[in-house]
């Protein structure tokens, strides 16, 4: 982009009429006002943001909001920000909702997609064991000071005689341009004050592709043992963004390097290092996890930009893909603890498939990420991903093909593009055999997938038919026949078909002696 489209491009963000009419609001109030933050850094580096925050400066005295609104606020600490955004939202008038959380002093108003924060300048200062701090007034500088980085401190006027005016008292723009996430104040002060920044600090080296500044990062391995104040949801929050990145690999080789990965996710760090045996050696499964999600980031963004339907079907349990990003890091969870040496075949990692889907659960409850379906498909992602490996080892057959689509069901594509990213040999040639074996069963799944319709599978016969033409009550061998006649068809017996369902099940019953 050259720097004349670069400008254009920030003028027309803030020609925005809303920003404008908020700025002649403050302006008719006697108040500063900034917008701030998230904002001005995405607006400087061309990211998409609707969140937009605005810091009021002036002296509680100078709040000339209208006295009779009920909303009025007695707090004469930060009310400066609630009484603007109350104003902004009556100007606004009936498109805009206006929401007022007192406690905390800011308002919020939302108008379509996009959302103003309002909230008056402060100074904070913090107490050795919470992250909540005490909150009193304070000047621009002041605001500026405590905020976690320098390209999140930059501060740009919306006052008419100021309009667009920046303000980067810390070098803000110049660290976009180095591409660094530096602290404003002395690293230890901003970390100790509020420890869930080392997770931001880690975050948005990532999201951005920056790298820690030298002296932020020594000191994010000298505080880390604070992140035990920050709670589970506020980092389960964090790494989420780190697992959405393009490059979530570089969030977790940084945990791994300020030395967070410990306080947080002990079972990733045991799959670290190499074993070597009589000369023989094992991969780095930490690396080869990192490389393998890595590949479905890359793989899932590819398949975002191809519009064909074969390929673009979005699973509903997982519409970002965060979810088999997820089942990517935790594919060989189960490594370590499957770990042997066997004189003859060396190292080996038997069942880590089936022990690692059991530690999902334990480590979803821990994270604080969801206990329900996405867990559910990510415990199924870690279960059956050495099956279509073993598939290409063995000779395919129709059989296994289809019990695979039958356990994975609509998630077989998430499935193999797992598979397709957990190829990450250096051997070229080998590579090239694999992915290609991987072409052969997925054709292999399409052919059987027209035929036998196996990826959604409902029992041609259900059981309420069977008790009645067998003349059943309830019982554990109506479960047995339906089990059978499934097993039949997955094992290409019988075509999934409703008459030689049936008539398998009257074979069956004669065989058992249920009828004559
Ligand atoms: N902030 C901070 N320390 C935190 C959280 C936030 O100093 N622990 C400040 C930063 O100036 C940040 C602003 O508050 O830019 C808004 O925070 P938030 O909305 O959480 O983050 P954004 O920077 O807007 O980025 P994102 O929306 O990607 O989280």
């Amino acid at each position: 982009m050259t720097m004349e489209t670069y400008t254009t491009y920030i003028e027309q963000q803030l020609s925005n009429p809303i920003l404008r009419m908020v700025g002649s609001e403050a302006d008719s109030m006697g108040l500063d006002c900034y917008v701030i933050g998230g904002w001005v850094r995405d607006l400087f580096l061309r990211r998409e943001s609707k969140d937009i925050d605005i810091v009021v400066v002036g002296h509680p005295d100078q709040h000339v909001g209208d006295p009779d609104s009920p909303t009025s606020d007695p707090d004469k600490r930060s009310g400066i920000g609630i009484t603007l955004a109350e104003n902004v939202a009556k100007q606004l008038g009936k498109k805009a909702h206006l929401s007022v959380f007192r406690t905390y002093g800011t308002a919020q108003v939302k108008r379509g997609d996009l959302e103003l924060e309002f909230v008056g300048a402060r100074r904070e200062s913090y107490q050795h064991d919470s992250r909540n701090p005490i909150v009193e007034d304070g000047t621009l500088q002041e605001d500026q000071n405590r905020r976690d980085f320098t390209i999140n401190a930059l501060a740009i006027c919306l006052n008419s005689d100021r309009y667009g005016e920046l303000l980067d008292p810390f070098d803000g723009i110049g660290d976009m341009t180095r591409c660094i996430i530096r602290t404003p104040l002395d690293p230890d002060i901003t970390f100790s004050d509020d420890p869930l920044r080392m997770m931001r600090a880690v975050r948005f080296a990532t999201q951005l592709g920056f790298n820690l500044d030298g002296e932020t990062f020594d000191a994010i391995v000298r505080n880390r043992e604070r992140l035990r104040i920050i709670t589970r949801e506020r980092i389960a929050d964090e790494l989420n963004k780190i697992m959405l990145s393009s490059r979530p690999s570089e969030g977790w080789i940084l945990l791994d390097k300020t030395g967070l990965l410990p306080l947080i996710f002990p079972e990733l760090v045991a799959l670290k290092g190499v074993e070597v045996k009589e000369g023989r050696g094992h991969k780095d499964v930490f690396y080869h996890t990192l490389k393998v999600l890595d590949n479905v980031a890359e793989l899932q963004s590819q398949k975002n930009n191809d519009q064909s339907p074969m390929t673009n079907h979005q699973s509903p349990i997982d519409p970002s893909g965060l979810w088999l990003r997820w089942a990517a890091l935790l594919h060989d969870i189960g490594k370590p603890r499957s770990k042997a040496w066997d004189e003859h075949a060396g190292w080996t990692f038997r069942n880590h498939n089936y022990i690692g889907a059991k530690m999902i659960p334990g480590i979803f409850k821990r994270l604080k990420l969801p206990l329900n379906e996405k867990m559910e498909y990510v415990r199924k992602m870690v279960d059956l991903h050495m099956r279509p490996i073993n598939l290409i080892e063995d000779t395919v057959t129709d059989s296994a093909v289809r019990r695979l689509l039958f356990e994975a069901g609509d998630d077989i594509d998430d499935l193999m593009m797992l598979c397709d990213a957990d190829i990450t040999s250096r051997n070229e040639e080998k590579k090239a055999r694999f992915h290609a074996n991987y072409i052969l069963v997925r054709q292999k799944m399409v052919e059987l997938e027209e035929r036998d319709r196996i990826r959604n599978f409902q029992p041609p016969v259900k059981g309420d038919e069977i008790m009645e033409l067998l003349h059943l009550e309830p019982c554990s061998l109506v479960g047995e026949l339906k089990s059978a006649i499934k097993d039949a068809i997955l094992d290409g017996i019988i075509p999934n078909e409703y008459e030689p369902a049936k008539e398998y099940l009257m074979k069956l019953a004669r065989e058992r002696g249920v009828i004559e």
